[in-house]
């Protein structure tokens, strides 16, 4: 198991996750006052996001030419 390949798999699950919150948001404000709950749901996922997405940004220049990638 090629562990950058999972971080990449986590960063686009957790972009599916985050853009739903987002959808959601719309919709239940579309609906009334969401609660708060609603409101900040979007904010675990954003925040994961940007440690892998810092991450896989970091990744080439700290391994350099040694790491082959794949996929
Ligand atoms: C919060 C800070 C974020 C940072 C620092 C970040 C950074 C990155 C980086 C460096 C990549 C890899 C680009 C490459 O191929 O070299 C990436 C890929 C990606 N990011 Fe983010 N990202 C962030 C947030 C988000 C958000 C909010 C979304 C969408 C809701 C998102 C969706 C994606 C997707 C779908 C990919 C492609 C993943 C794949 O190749 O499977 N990212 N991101």
């Amino acid at each position: 198991m090629n562990w950058n390949k999972g971080i990449r798999q986590v960063h686009r699950w957790l972009s599916i996750i985050f853009t739903a919150t987002v959808a959601a948001n719309f919709i239940a404000m579309a609906l009334g006052e969401p609660p708060a709950w609603v409101v900040y749901s979007p904010l675990p996922p954003l925040f994961l996001l940007l440690f892998s997405g810092l991450y896989m940004f970091v990744l080439p220049y700290v391994t350099g030419r040694r790491a082959t990638q794949t996929g």
